[in-house]
């Protein structure tokens, strides 16, 4: 058969599954409130946690960056790439983990994506023999890092640290890294990062923690899960992204000096492939800062705010709805990322598109971005969001169409 024959059948597949996906163009800035196809809308979709992307002292900083730099940076960072800026923004990045981490350093990356198969992939490569033992709902980049390495994988329960004590006990790997998000991107739940910490000190393993979710939105100074929950060891190797809470793009990753030495040297994500434009670095020792200063400080406890608001209007919301109530759709999240689990993909697209017909946007999310069978609104939050929008999604989930009983448990082929 043609390839574009077999592409349109697997196309007409999705689709007859509730799985196609499609794009909506956005028109304004990244927001609270936002033109969407022409439409006014609502939105919380983001992880733009902080209402970074569109802070006026960021866009001055971007816009002098430009100025400065100019469009791109021309060639990958080990040619000639590499800018003041981007030394600076590492620099920074280093002092900030210096706590820790001893012996700290920060390496900019274009995406975190690119920073996940980075990291699992030159810090195996090398190693004559290497398991990577990663939780069964880390996100995709870390799951493509591990196929990229080529090392033995072992994926353990979703936070099981008893399953994942009896594979590191069981492993005979010289070079062993455990690799988790710290706030799971679908969940919003937090990794038990204490308990996995001492069991790769107890096992000789790495601890590779993936923070796009943490960095900006835990901890005192918004330095993220490491701070949040006070740890410091020279066997953490962190990712933190610079698309979401920075509200900018790209990535950083922070370990030991020889760490990231040796990831300059052979990480091939990050060698080949032209360095971020320089007015992106430029722009993010401003987002940094920010985040570290008494802003960031006044933005989280903002988040915090609405967060407490959404939870007693939500659970006010499901003593009326009882369809809802039977369903496990509330996961134990205490970050901005808010998931209501429906579980059918029927169910979530009509949600998503009765919220939409109020002006309310929530994406839908499925498989195989989520287990079949959870299919759930992911609900975002960000300091740029008001009280009074909180309120106006509360409203529109109490206009959602009630599911049938039977919604949960509709069988979605992996
Ligand atoms: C947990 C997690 N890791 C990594 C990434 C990739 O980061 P980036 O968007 O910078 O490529 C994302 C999101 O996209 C994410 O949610």
């Amino acid at each position: 058969m043609k390839l574009l024959d077999q592409l349109s059948e697997q196309l007409d597949e999705l689709q007859a599954l509730g799985l196609q996906r499609s794009r909506q163009v956005v028109q304004t800035p990244c927001g609270a409130h936002q033109v969407v196809n022409g439409r006014p809308v609502l939105s919380f979709n983001s992880n733009d946690y902080l209402g970074l992307a569109n802070n006026a002292h960021v866009l001055e900083a971007l816009n002098e960056g430009v100025r400065r730099y100019g469009a791109g940076s021309g060639a990958s960072h080990l040619i000639s790439g590499h800018s003041q800026a981007h030394q600076c923004l590492e620099e920074q990045l280093a002092d900030l983990y210096g706590p820790h981490m001893p012996q700290a350093r920060a390496l900019s990356m274009c995406t975190g994506y690119m920073a996940n198969l980075a990291v699992l992939s030159a810090l195996t490569a090398g190693q004559s023999s290497a398991e990577i033992f990663s939780d069964a709902l880390n996100h995709a980049s870390i799951i493509d890092g591990a196929r990229l390495s080529r090392a033995k994988v072992s994926v353990y329960p979703h936070r099981s640290t008893q399953a994942l004590a009896q594979q590191l006990q069981a492993s005979s790997a010289q070079t062993k890294l455990v690799v988790t998000d710290s706030v799971f991107s679908m969940d919003g739940t937090l990794a038990p990062l204490p308990e996995l910490l001492a069991l790769c000190e107890k096992h000789g393993a790495w601890l590779v923690v993936d923070d796009a979710h943490g960095f900006g939105v835990l901890g005192a100074r918004g330095l993220g899960a490491l701070e949040h929950f006070g740890l410091r060891s020279s066997h953490v190797v962190l990712m933190g992204t610079l698309g979401k809470s920075a509200g900018v793009a790209g990535a950083f990753v922070a370990a030991h000096d020889t760490v990231v030495q040796y990831l300059i040297q052979r990480a091939r994500p990050y060698i080949y492939t032209t360095a971020a434009p320089p007015a992106l670095a430029h722009a993010l020792l401003t987002s940094v800062n920010i985040i570290t200063g008494p802003l960031g400080h006044a933005l989280r406890d903002q988040l915090h705010q609405l967060l407490q608001v959404w939870q007693a209007g939500l659970a006010q919301f499901l003593t009326v709805r009882s369809d809802l109530s039977r369903l496990p759709c509330l996961l134990p999240s205490a970050t901005p990322i808010q998931p209501l689990v429906l579980g059918s993909n029927t169910a979530v697209m009509q949600a998503s598109s009765a919220l939409m017909q109020r002006g309310v946007w929530v994406s839908a999310i499925r498989a195989p971005t989520v287990p079949a069978g959870t299919a759930r609104l992911r609900i975002t939050f960000s300091a740029a969001h008001t009280q009074a929008d909180v309120h106006t999604l509360l409203q529109g989930l109490q206009g959602l169409p009630a599911l049938s009983p039977g919604a949960y448990l509709e069988k979605v082929p992996a």
